[in-house]
């Protein structure tokens, strides 16, 4: 999947702070896809660096976001999501739906021509970009402002946490054009909503607001849009506050916890408390 957009290296990537690996930093977000990608420390920043096309997305973006996901440096362990310009970002990139597509990717129109697997395998490659940000080992964190519309909303949601500014405009648009919203958002969206919101909100196409947001849970906090920056590099700083292998045990139970009875997550705690104890104040700890 979109092997010619691939090809070459950044011309933004920059790596700041200790210990990071500039070929690593390389590799994972190559030129011309229109992602930045910044270590600085333990915290790791993503940015969405195409504002004059609102941040579209093509193949190129979820390619390179999975390549960084696959080569995120062991330090990081905070990571943040933002978008360049006005809006976060406007969603899929609109040439995908034209029989030309995004010149050396695939467009709809070539992809509908595959096998089902070989098609649902673009898809999952696709959706690779997106799952690596719930890792337990990291917490992501989106810093949202302006529009966040399909898949620029479903990036949001592949976050742990979003902060937003109070000009925010959420919009599951997918349904709206003749498609689902296929790369991760569905679960976190009625995890966080309910279904019968997410119903709602995904059938209807409309838009969230800030304080709309904030209230049904989408976002943690709403800031003035000059604010943001402040806001996201506050709460990366809090999160750093906690004991590394404490925050990632505790993110892996309350991952779970939704799928599991009482006992079950009971257990479950007993067992990553065991594995904490011992390290505290064990012989070898
Ligand atoms: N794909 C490609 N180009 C885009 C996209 C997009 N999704 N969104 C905006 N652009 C481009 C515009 O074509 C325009 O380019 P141009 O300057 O070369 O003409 C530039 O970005 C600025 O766009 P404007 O519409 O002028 O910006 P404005 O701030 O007024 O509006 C908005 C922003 C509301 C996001 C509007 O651009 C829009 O509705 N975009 C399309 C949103 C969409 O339907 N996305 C698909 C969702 S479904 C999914 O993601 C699977």
């Amino acid at each position: 999947m979109a092997e010619a957009a691939m090809g070459g290296y950044p011309e933004h990537a920059r790596v700041t702070g200790d210990g990071s690996d500039a070929s690593t930093i390389s590799a994972a977000a190559p030129a011309g896809v229109g992602l930045r990608f910044e270590v600085d420390g333990e915290i790791a920043t993503v940015t969405l660096d195409r504002p004059d096309k609102r941040n579209a997305q093509t193949f190129a973006t979820w390619s390179a976001l999975a390549r960084i996901g696959e080569t995120l440096p062991e330090q990081v362990r905070v990571v943040v999501v933002r978008g360049e310009g006005p809006s976060f970002s406007a969603g899929i990139d609109l040439r995908m739906f034209t029989p030309e597509g995004v010149p050396g990717q695939e467009s709809f129109a070539s992809a509908a021509a595959l096998a089902d697997t070989e098609f649902e395998q673009r898809i999952a490659e696709a959706q690779k970009g997106f799952l690596w940000l719930r890792r337990p080992e990291i917490v992501s964190i989106a810093a949202v402002q302006g529009h966040a519309i399909g898949a620029g909303f479903q990036l949001a949601l592949a976050c742990d946490l979003r902060v937003v500014a109070d000009d925010v405009k959420f919009c599951m648009k997918e349904p709206a054009l003749g498609l689902v919203p296929d790369l991760t958002g569905t679960k976190p969206l009625a995890d966080i909503v309910g279904v019968p919101r997410a119903i709602e909100m995904c059938l209807t196409a409309r838009t969230v607001g800030a304080a709309e947001a904030v209230r049904l849970g989408l976002a943690e906090i709403a800031v003035p849009a000059s604010e943001l920056a402040q806001a996201v590099e506050d709460l990366a700083a809090a999160l750093l506050g906690t004991d590394r292998a404490a925050a990632a045990a505790t993110k892996r139970l309350l991952q779970a916890a939704p799928g599991r009875t009482l006992e079950e997550q009971a257990a479950a705690e007993r067992a990553e408390q065991v594995v904490r104890i011992r390290a505290l104040f064990g012989a070898n700890g």
